[in-house]
């Protein structure tokens, strides 16, 4: 009898833990434009694998309004929240920002009450007639760059103005009321100067913590993008460039646990050695390679990454528990399944409220690169995160339905030959002029150009901005800030 009651409590607790633990992934539309098998569109999504899916990114007018990054969106988002009708406990947010978003556009929005207003009121109209659950804000960062010091203030004033607009819509209509979400930065630095955090915590319905991007090809030496600790080698403001410090110092300024979600990076960070040093703090001189389908040095999608795990040694950073592995002069971290078990471990422990990942089109979605099956990196978080969701028949692998967009995309690039690229380094030129010829026939590849002059132009612009100086002098992410800017396609 007390057996039973014990088993029943138990049974109870982790019903409640399974129910409440998120696994949030963001599917960048930007995919779509990837060559041949990297190309990723809606219908490559797993209805059942996250319990929230994001759409990334919307925009924001000049008129202040929420609005479709493009004409063609709106179709995709049709698609996108018709994921529900095959898991209706699945829920669909809209982001809007991005790193290579306009910062002005969220300073001028926030920046009268009477602004904000219309904002909020162009979301709920968006949201509402597409069909998404809610929100997701991804301002990087309010006060930063091309914004204004008292963005900080202006933005916990959007998230409370927000929150209450969307509280009282679902009063009115008699609806499941829409919901606010927020991705935010891991760097101290940054959460100093960017967030109210106890303010913006009751107004969230959860908070995306970018424990992504902490090191990368920006910086002089190696180091892993997403560690879970710090490194026997950290010195200075470094010690807290690592997931634990970064999840502990939003808890501890008065964040709920609950609502602050981990972030897992479905892709490695790669660096060029210049030396033939080869451990965690080598000389590094930019970026690493870039690959045949992300196309971006220095980024490599977990599917870009996995082929090498059978052919090279995968090393441990022991303090900091993530792996890297050296391929010739690239030093590459990543995470594996050794890791992400880590990583969760940790999180159930800590009791936070869950995982994010970007993004689902940087996993092996269709299970041609790892042999690991379809999705190996979301669907391993989901056995050990959230795995009764959303029920005990969960796993219905998609069946793909995308072959003619990707035979189309292979015309467009006939010379294009990914056999070659992905498991030889030495024959990733192939792949390069292939691809440099397929960006050649996208018009995409003007709009890269010109949103690089533009970034460039922000970055120098905003430099000669006191304020901003100081901003990122005391943030060590000031490099990044500026590689990504030299980035043409980057998130
Ligand atoms: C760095 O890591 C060590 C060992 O895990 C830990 O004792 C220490 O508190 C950490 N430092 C910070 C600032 O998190
Ligand atoms: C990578 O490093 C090597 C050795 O220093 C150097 O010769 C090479 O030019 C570098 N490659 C790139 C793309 O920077
Ligand atoms: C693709 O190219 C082949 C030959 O280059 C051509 O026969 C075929 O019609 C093309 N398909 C499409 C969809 O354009
Ligand atoms: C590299 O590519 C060439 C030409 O496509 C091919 O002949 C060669 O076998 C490839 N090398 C390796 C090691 O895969
Ligand atoms: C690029 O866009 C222009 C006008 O927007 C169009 O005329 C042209 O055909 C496009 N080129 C390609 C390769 O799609
Ligand atoms: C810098 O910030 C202060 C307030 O913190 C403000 O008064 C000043 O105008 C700002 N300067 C610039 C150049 O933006």
């Amino acid at each position: 009898m007390c057996k039973l009651t014990i088993t029943a409590g138990l049974c109870l607790i982790i019903g409640s833990l399974a129910s409440s633990t998120r696994l949030v992934c963001y599917y960048d539309s930007e995919a779509e434009n990837r060559p041949e098998d990297g190309k990723f569109t809606v219908s490559d999504i797993h209805p059942k694998q996250c319990t929230h899916v994001i759409y990334a990114f919307s925009d924001i007018s000049n008129r202040h309004k929420l609005v479709p990054n493009c004409a063609t969106a709106i179709q995709r988002y049709q698609s996108f929240n018709g994921l529900k009708i095959r898991n209706p406990q699945l829920k669909t947010l809209l982001a809007v920002g991005g790193l290579n978003f306009n910062t002005q556009k969220f300073s001028k929005m926030v920046s009268t009450q009477r602004k904000r207003a219309k904002f909020i009121h162009s979301a709920i109209r968006l949201l509402r007639a597409n069909g998404f659950d809610g929100l997701n804000l991804d301002w990087r960062y309010p006060g930063g760059p091309g914004s204004q010091p008292q963005d900080k203030q202006r933005f916990t004033l959007l998230c409370k103005e927000l929150n209450e607009a969307f509280v009282a819509e679902g009063t009115a209509t008699d609806r499941d009321r829409l919901i606010v979400t927020a991705s935010v930065s891991a760097v101290k630095a940054i959460i100093d100067a960017s967030y109210e955090v106890a303010k913006i915590s009751m107004h969230l319905e959860f908070i995306n913590v970018w424990t992504m991007d902490f090191q990368g090809p920006w910086e002089s030496v190696t180091g892993h993008h997403s560690p879970l600790y710090n490194g026997s080698q950290d010195t200075g403001d470094k010690i807290y460039s690592n997931i634990d410090y970064a999840m502990r110092y939003w808890r501890d300024q008065g964040a709920p646990t609950q609502k602050l979600l981990m972030g897992f990076a479905a892709y490695g960070r790669a660096f060029n050695l210049s030396t033939a040093s080869s451990g965690v703090g080598a000389p590094a001189n930019g970026p690493g390679e870039e690959r045949c389908f992300t196309g971006e040095e220095g980024f490599w999608a977990y599917y870009e990454t996995c082929p090498y795990f059978e052919k090279v040694t995968i090393q441990l950073i022991s303090d900091q528990k993530v792996p890297y592995a050296t391929i010739e002069n690239q030093w590459i971290g990543f995470d594996n399944r050794y890791s992400l078990d880590i990583k969760v471990s940790y999180l159930k422990t800590n009791n936070f409220g869950g995982a994010f990942v970007w993004s689902l089109d940087l996993d092996d979605f269709g299970g041609q690169f790892c042999k690991q099956g379809n999705y190996p990196f979301i669907s391993h978080l989901h056995d050990i995160l959230v795995p009764g969701f959303p029920g005990i028949t969960a796993s219905t692998p998609t069946t793909k339905t995308t072959k003619n967009l990707k035979k189309k995309c292979t015309n467009q690039s006939s010379n294009y030959h990914h056999q070659n690229c992905h498991n030889d380094l030495n024959n990733n030129s192939h792949c390069h002029h292939s691809k440099n010829s397929y960006y050649q026939n996208h018009n995409t590849s003007k709009n890269e150009i010109s949103n690089y002059h533009h970034h460039k132009a922000r970055y120098h612009q905003c430099s000669h901005n006191q304020n901003f100086s100081d901003y990122i002098t005391h943030s060590h992410n000031h490099n990044f800030f500026n590689y990504n800017h030299n980035l043409p396609n980057h998130k």
